[in-house]
Parts: structure tokens; C-alpha cells; sequence
């Protein structure tokens, strides 16, 4: 045997070759998932204390191995440990420095466990800690709009549909929108959370092991709520995983349409909000430009996040039962979802903490210009008793008169809204004003001021009730 297939994973006995160096660099995952090392760790020690517990192992074994993962645990922290290509994965490496170590007691740790059980059970102990963390993200980010949403609660603005003026609605409604969707995007990784949450050990390579192992120990120990039913579902499905992905996509899509709308808003042509300065660039050739480079970005990297969703659901897809190496493909796409959703959000909670600056009188003058009150004057119409497409028929016509003129509906003399119907009378005007519209759509969910202070406590409610620790 030669000396690299002994340092190689502890099943080179049966092999006569070793494996050539470019299936080497090719099969080894240690460049990517040492990142799991403390679940590794954490993950063993519960397995050992187990062991023990049942009789499988010797408490002088336990003793040597608490010892041992307690120096590698600091050696990594301390940058001291030197992780090798040979020994493939984060689990054969630190393995194989306990039996450094340690000795024998070393060897014994695997017994009862299988790198399947052992990678599903790291992957699942180090996302729920990056769940825990993104929550409290989420949360600021939540804060940042309720804060930014009561500072401007009588600001006025257009309200859109297929981009074009449709009513006015005030500013802080408009934010408060997106404080919902973030609001559901944290129940969603909550939800996730449960069935990340889940022990997959002692499912060894697939069938189980035939120790008399405590699986309800291990789990207590490490906090998981639950055991994974079935070995085989244990040790192969990455479901938990798409979840996440899944939810996380769901987190950066909101986070996308928002910026496109800082990107729009932030333009001259709209000119509704000044983005501070930290948060763009200059351009090199026209020294006019201001671009919003951060909600760009975060537009582009949802892209990424949803790209790591397709690469997790067609990673599944094939794969028969149970464990297959195709997993180890799980950790780039899950690695890099937690990063780009973790700087993602702390950016755009600075953003909206510090960045936003609304210019009320371009927003009013784009609702007004776009006839954004059209709708309320039909409403009126109505309300003295004209049909409403009858009374739609009449502001179109009214809306036509007041374009041809250049001039807002509420411009037009009593005299010439009368044409279109002998119902309009002198009180026509307090609808007509953009105040008026907002006030009157009061009730639970709508623009008017006064239900959009009631939002935000409600949301500032729900949110203090969740108990995160920002
Ligand atoms: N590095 C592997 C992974 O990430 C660990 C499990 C390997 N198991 C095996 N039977 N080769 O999935």
C-alpha cells in the first residue's frame, strides 16, 4: 500500500491504486465545506457522549476525544490547522487529526455513524444557526421601513399600475408594502426552520447501525426538535435545503423590486427620492451621473440567489436512493445563498435607514399631472346616483379636456367639469384634491394617513412580539 492511500480516507484497504491527482482535486470538497467544521465538531461530540452513554464506548475513549476536538477546535480558529486535499472532505480531516492526537480513541468515533449521516446532520446544525442570524437581519430590515414609514406618513405620492399613474397613495403605505412582504418572508424562514431542524444521524450510511444507539440523546444535545424518520430519507433528501433556497429567493426577489424602484425613483425623470451619496458612483465620461449602484446590485444578485434555487432542485432530481456524491454539490449553491443574503440585507437596511431622502413636491406634481385623482371623481359621480360606467365614461372625458388643456382635473372651472355631467357641483374640488383621495380610502389595508398610523403600530406590534434581538 502506498503512503497516499493510507493518509487517503480510511477506505483504502480494498483499492490497489490510489486515486490519480485530478480525481482528487475533483472529488474533494475540503476547499468549500470545512466551513462546516464547528457543526462537524459539535455533531461529534454528541455522537461520542452518546456512545458513551450507551456502553459503545469507554469513558477514558470519551475523555481522549473531548480533548482531542477541543485542540482542533482551536487550532482552526486560530488558523493552525492544516487541512489537506488527501484526506478529501472537513470529516476525514478532522478525524484524522483526533487520531493524531488521540490515538485510538480517535479511530472508535465513527463507530455507529457514516460521513452520510455525519454531513446531513452538519449541513442541518449549520443552517439553522445562518436561519437564526438571517431572521434578526430580516427584522432590521423590517424596522428600517416601519422608522422610515412613520417619518412620512402625510407624503403623497402616485400609485401605480403598469407603471402608470393610477391613484394617490401616500408614501408610507407604499413602504409599509414591502414591510408585509419582508413580514411573511420571515414566517417562511421560520417555517423552513422547523424541518431543517431535524436529526439525520444515526442513519449511517443508509440502513442504520446495528449499535444500540440513542438517537433521542443525540438530538436533545444538540437541539434538534425531532428525529429524521427514515434512514434512508435522512441521509438523501436535500429538501430542507431547497426550502431555504427557496424562501431566501423569495426574500431577494422583494429585495429586487424594491431596488428597481429606488433605481427608478432615484432618476431625474422621476426625481421622487434623492439616494445619499454612499450609495452610488460617479460615472467616468459624464460628470452629471449619479448611479445607484447598490440597488442595481442587489437586482443582479437576486439572479444568483434564485440560480443556487435551480442548481439544488436539479442537483434531487435524479438521484436515487439513498446517499449519492451529487450532494456534495448542495454546499457552493446553500454557502453562497446564506452570503449574498446576509450582506444583501445589511446593505439595504443601511439604505433605508440612511439613504432615503423623499422629495414630496415631485411626487405630488407626478400624481396631479397624471390624473391620479380620475378615479375619485367617478366615485363622486356615483355617488349622486350616475351608474359607474356611466360615471367612468364621463371623467374620461373629463381627463381628455384636462390633457388637451395641460392642466390638472382640479384646474378645470366649475363650468367645464359641468359638461360632463350636470351631477358635478362646487363640492367636486375637496375630492379632487390628492388629500382628499388618500383620506377617503379609509379602512383596514388602505392609504388613508390615519389607517397607515394604525398599520405601523400594528406591524411595530407584531414585529416586538416576535422577540428578535436586533
Ligand atoms: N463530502 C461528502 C459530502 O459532502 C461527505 C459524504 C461523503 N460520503 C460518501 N459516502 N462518500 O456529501
Amino acid at each position: 500500500m502506498s503512503d497516499k492511500t493510507q493518509t487517503s480516507g480510511g477506505w483504502s484497504g480494498r483499492f490497489s491504486e490510489p486515486v490519480s491527482e485530478q480525481v482528487k482535486r475533483y472529488t474533494a470538497s475540503i476547499d468549500f465545506d470545512r466551513r462546516l467544521y464547528a457543526a462537524d465538531i459539535a455533531g461529534s461530540l454528541a455522537h461520542a457522549r452518546m456512545l458513551t452513554a450507551t456502553g459503545i464506548l469507554s469513558a477514558s475513549d470519551l475523555a481522549d476525544i473531548e480533548r482531542g476536538l477541543a485542540q482542533i477546535s482551536a487550532e482552526i480558529e486560530r488558523g493552525e490547522f492544516t487541512w489537506s486535499l488527501d484526506l478529501e472532505d472537513v470529516h476525514l480531516n478532522i478525524e484524522h487529526r483526533l487520531t493524531e492526537l488521540v490515538g485510538n480513541a480517535g479511530k472508535r468515533l465513527h463507530t455507529g455513524r457514516s460521513r452520510n449521516d455525519q454531513v446531513a446532520t452538519d449541513i442541518r446544525l449549520w443552517l439553522r444557526g445562518e436561519i437564526d442570524r438571517l431572521i434578526v437581519d430580516l427584522a432590521r430590515l423590517r424596522q428600517a421601513f416601519l422608522t422610515l414609514a412613520a417619518h412620512h406618513v402625510d407624503i403623497i405620492m402616485p400609485g401605480f399600475t403598469h407603471l402608470q399613474v393610477a391613484q394617490p397613495i401616500t408614501f408610507a403605505h407604499h413602504l409599509l408594502a414591502y414591510e408585509a412582504m419582508f413580514a411573511r418572508d420571515s414566517e417562511r424562514l421560520r417555517d423552513a426552520r422547523r424541518r431543517v431542524n431535524r436529526l439525520p444521524l444515526g442513519a449511517a450510511a443508509l440502513a442504520g447501525t446495528s449499535y444500540p444507539i440513542d438517537r433521542q440523546q443525540v438530538a436533545d444535545a444538540l437541539g434538534f426538535e425531532a428525529l429524521c424518520d427514515n434512514s434512508l430519507d435522512a441521509v438523501s433528501d436535500r429538501d430542507f435545503a431547497i426550502e431555504f433556497v427557496a424562501a431566501a429567493s423569495l426574500i431577494m426577489v422583494h429585495l429586487s423590486r424594491f431596488s428597481e424602484e429606488l433605481i427608478l425613483w432615484s432618476s431625474p425623470c422621476f426625481g421622487f427620492i434623492r439616494l445619499a451619496d454612499r450609495f452610488c458612483t460617479g460615472s467616468s465620461i459624464m460628470p452629471q451621473k449619479k448611479n445607484p449602484d447598490v440597488p442595481e446590485l442587489v437586482r443582479g444578485k437576486s439572479g444568483r440567489v434564485v440560480g443556487h434555487l435551480m442548481s439544488l432542485i436539479t442537483l434531487m432530481k435524479g438521484q436515487p436512493l439513498a446517499y449519492n456524491k451529487d450532494n456534495q454539490e448542495d454546499k457552493n449553491p446553500l454557502f453562497d445563498t446564506v452570503d449574498t443574503l446576509s450582506a444583501t440585507l445589511s446593505i439595504v437596511a443601511d439604505l433605508v435607514e440612511n439613504g432615503i431622502t423623499p422629495i414630496p413636491g415631485k411626487m405630488r406634481d407626478a400624481a396631479r399631472e397624471g390624473y391620479a385623482t380620475a378615479t375619485d371623481l367617478a366615485d363622486y359621480l356615483v355617488r349622486r346616483g350616475l351608474p359607474f360606467r356611466d360615471a367612468h365614461e364621463a371623467v374620461s372625458r373629463a381627463v381628455r379636456e384636462a390633457e388637451a388643456q395641460n392642466i390638472d382635473l382640479a384646474a378645470l372651472p366649475l363650468a367645464t367639469l359641468k359638461q360632463f355631467s350636470a351631477l358635478i357641483g362646487e363640492d367636486v374640488y375637496q375630492v379632487l384634491t390628492l388629500e382628499g383621495s388618500v383620506a377617503s380610502r379609509n379602512h383596514v389595508g388602505g392609504t388613508a394617513p390615519k389607517q397607515v398610523r394604525a398599520a405601523i403600530e400594528t406591524a411595530k406590534k407584531r414585529l416586538g412580539e416576535e422577540n428578535i434581538h436586533v
